[in-house]
């Protein structure tokens, strides 16, 4: 009897720029038994660096750019469309910089995943590590959650621990929580799609 290859979850990775998070997503999933596929990888930034990176991997790279919609929901539809077309059942963001509408997040209501680079739920939104040395924590990191409505809002699935020195600057500071986020996401990638496969069954 062959023994039966286990499903994988076809996902897309949604980008804005290097897609440095995106290539360990694509690099995690060259491995047959990862729970996820990635088959497309969309960035609302033509000029993305991580679209020839995707690309360069032989994945399926396009680029949809919110300048050409008047809404952000008319975006948001081009987007849902493109990822009907290609037949995608989970969608990881990795870097996007858009937020999204009610509608979009509602339509990929538990197969919406996002990483944050700070230890939610403490700063939501933009300039995480400035935002951690000026408090004076001692302790940065990054967050994988599940994308509800409110922005960074949703359950946490994993997340990296990094140690504050006291030489630290934003750069070393982002440099440093970016390497943990390439071993983070891969694994809470993995997590979330076990999740979602076991709800299928
Ligand atoms: C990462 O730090 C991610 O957490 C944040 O934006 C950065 C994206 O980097 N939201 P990359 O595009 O994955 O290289």
């Amino acid at each position: 009897m062959t023994p039966s290859v286990p499903r994988r979850l076809r996902t897309a990775v949604l980008i804005s720029g290097r897609g440095s998070n995106m290539m360990a997503l694509v690099n995690a999933a060259q491995q047959s038994d990862y729970p996820a596929d990635i088959r497309l990888v969309i960035s609302n930034k033509p000029e993305a660096e991580g679209l020839r990176r995707a690309d360069a991997a032989g994945v399926k790279a396009l680029a949809i750019d919110h300048k050409d919609f008047e809404t952000r929901e008319a975006f948001e539809r081009e987007l849902d469309a493109a990822l009907n077309d290609h037949n995608i059942e989970f969608v990881a963001c990795a870097g996007f910089m858009r937020v999204l509408t009610n509608w979009f997040v509602a339509r990929w209501d538990s197969r919406l995943i996002n990483i944050h680079p700070s230890l939610l739920p403490k700063y939501k939104g933009l300039h995480t590590h400035r935002r951690a040395l000026e408090a004076g924590d001692t302790v940065a990191g990054a967050s994988v959650h599940w994308v509800v409505s409110e922005v960074d809002g949703g359950s946490v699935i994993d997340h990296e621990t990094v140690n504050i020195t006291p030489q630290d600057t934003e750069d070393s500071l982002m440099e440093r929580v970016l390497a943990r986020e390439l071993i983070l996401y891969p694994r809470a990638l993995a997590t979330a799609a076990k999740d979602v496969l076991a709800r299928q069954l």
